[in-house]
């Protein structure tokens, strides 16, 4: 018996790491049955974001894919990643909703589910483990792991007892920024196999170049199961080669007894599919990122952080949100950087840096978070943050879900009437992701195409795609949006800017779409009253009154993109 087992995750998280999750279901289908014979301890194929990207780029039905799966899988278990009360969204669920996803997912071919809440907030996570129980289905218990002064080896430990108390079956811990080093992993497996029984798995990223050393210290310490990807889809942002660690541990006592001859013809075939690919692959996310050791910023959180820099025009304060982002995550009792805090704390930096002050703008997710809503912080908020968004309240108590009506009839009604249902399953798709479900199961989704997207290889070659034009005196930004191998005007967004911004403008200080205007022509307003909601960054800001007075004119619609610096309205 193989002292050492192996989760291969090249189906999930490998190409979620280095592919932005987009690799084709029927890319995967001719290599699984030899994948399956391999004799893994599973096969990581589903949940993170491939629901998502099934559904908003690729066309793809998730709940085929992983029918698809089970289907060639014959003997190896398969597994998805499930973000506890999350389950595959950002946001909380109710609980009828968490049930039927968690039965559904079991009965169309989930044998194992990883289960984590981004705050190792286990009540977030107590009811999908219960309900994946009740299906008989193995359930590995997942510690995010993170360094800070609260995430010590004790509170770690405290919570794999508590996860194998709810009846885990095994035990992760997600190292899902490559932070854990060879001592780390040595010295919390250690520990943890004093105190619990189940299997640890220990599931790394190369990120920070320490993970296959750390690999080999967790089997020093006595690690069941390592998270492992084959080598075209390995390094970088992405696990440790699946076959560089079956080769390492060959002889040892910790011998994964796997045949590497077994895993010829699935790295031959993944080369060819990373070739076909390789436009995805971010050159900055194949290299050992420095900023993983110095600031804790996992790879993946980096690379949103770029985009969003570049999105406000604003790549020259990339170093200034480098420094703020470890100081917002400390404001907010250091969370782990994983979905959705990573992008919670990120935005929040970013804001802090443009914007020129700490805090002069709070987004949405940063108070709910302050408010107890997405649970409870690992440590201390600080306080002035604290009482600067909760006033004299205190933050709730209860486990966020308890807060939820159920929401599945309603979903399942709204569904119908939309004449979208053809299975029950896609009450849940729908239920999961309201804005982007019923264009895809009316089959409106085009599958995004496979070659770079032509803005990229426009901006790369210097080809300026956004304009500001001038229509009879009026300012209207363009943005030229290249399709196919010819330019094509296919967006043009008016944006009105008034050139002369007159005294009592409200200024939109980033970038964004227009959510939500929360006044009319006319409308008295108090300085500090909100005026207008921007989305920027995936996040909602309020836009606030800088004066008070009565609402003179309005310049942009709900619904429209606005350039930083518009003017919003003209308060009088
Ligand atoms: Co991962």
């Amino acid at each position: 018996m193989a002292r050492v087992r192996i989760t291969d995750t090249t189906f999930r998280d490998s190409h979620q790491s280095l592919l932005a999750t987009r690799m084709r279901m029927r890319d995967m289908i001719p290599i699984i049955e030899k994948m399956d014979e391999v004799g893994f301890f599973s096969l990581e194929v589903w949940g993170g974001a491939t629901f998502d990207s099934c559904i908003r780029y690729l066309n793809e039905d998730p709940w085929e894919r992983i029918r698809t799966f089970k289907k060639y899988m014959k003997k190896t278990p398969t597994q998805m990643l499930l973000r506890g009360q999350n389950l595959v969204g950002y946001r909380h669920y109710p609980d009828d909703i968490v049930e039927k996803f968690v039965v559904k997912s079991a009965e169309n071919g989930v044998d194992i589910f990883r289960i984590f809440d981004a705050l190792n907030d286990i009540r977030n996570m107590e009811f999908s483990i219960k309900i994946a129980k009740r299906e008989e289905a193995h359930v590995q218990g997942a510690i995010c792991y993170t360094i800070s002064p609260v995430h010590t080896i004790e509170s770690f430990v405290d919570m794999a007892r508590k996860l194998e108390e709810l009846e885990c079956d095994s035990l992760c811990i997600k190292d899902m920024a490559g932070l854990i080093s060879p001592k780390a992993s040595y010295d919390l497996i250690k520990a943890l196999k004093k105190e619990i029984s189940i299997p640890i798995d220990l599931h790394s990223h190369c990120t920070s170049g320490m993970a296959p050393i750390s690999y080999y210290s967790a089997c020093q310490a006595g690690v069941d199961i390592l998270d492992t990807a084959l080598s075209p889809l390995a390094w970088g942002t992405s696990q440790p080669p699946t076959e560089s660690i079956i080769a390492s541990l060959k002889g040892t006592p910790y011998d994964t007894g796997l045949d590497l001859g077994a895993l010829e013809e699935a790295t031959a075939y993944f080369k060819e599919i990373r070739q076909k690919y390789s436009s995805l692959i971010d050159p900055i996310s194949e290299l050992v990122d420095i900023n993983v050791l110095l600031y804790q910023i996992p790879g993946g959180m980096l690379s949103n952080l770029i985009s969003q820099l570049k999105e406000q025009n604003a790549l020259d304060k990339y170093d200034e949100v480098l420094e703020e982002t470890p100081r917002v995550r400390a404001d907010l009792g250091y969370p782990p950087l994983v979905t959705p805090s990573s992008q919670i704390v990120g935005i929040q930096a970013v804001m802090n840096v443009i914007l020129g002050e700490r805090y002069k703008a709070i987004t949405k997710e940063v108070k709910d978070y302050v408010k107890g809503l997405y649970g409870k912080p690992p440590g201390q908020i600080n306080d002035s943050l604290k009482a600067k968004i909760l006033g004299d309240e205190e933050p709730i108590e209860v486990r966020p879900a308890d807060l939820l009506e159920p929401q599945y009839e309603l979903m399942k009604r709204e569904a119908e009437k939309l004449g979208i249902v053809k299975k029950e399953e896609d009450i849940l798709t729908y239920a999961l992701f309201p804005s982007i479900a019923p264009k895809f199961l009316k089959g409106e989704i085009r599958e995004e195409p496979l070659k770079p997207p032509a803005e990229q290889a426009a901006s790369e070659q210097g080809i300026p795609t956004e304009f500001r034009v001038e229509v009879d005196g009026e300012s209207y930004s363009v943005k030229v949006e290249p399709i196919g191998g010819f330019m094509d005007i296919a967006e043009i967004e008016k944006k009105k800017v008034p050139s002369k911004p007159s005294e009592g403008a409200v200024i939109a200080p980033m970038q964004g779409l227009v959510l939500k205007l929360k006044v009319k022509v006319g409308q008295t307003v108090k300085k500090g009253d909100v005026v207008a909601v921007l989305e920027a960054m995936k996040m909602q800001n309020d836009v606030h009154a800088h004066k008070s007075g009565i609402v003179e004119e309005i310049f942009v619609t709900e619904g429209s993109t606005i350039p930083a610096g518009t003017a919003l309205m003209v308060i009088k």
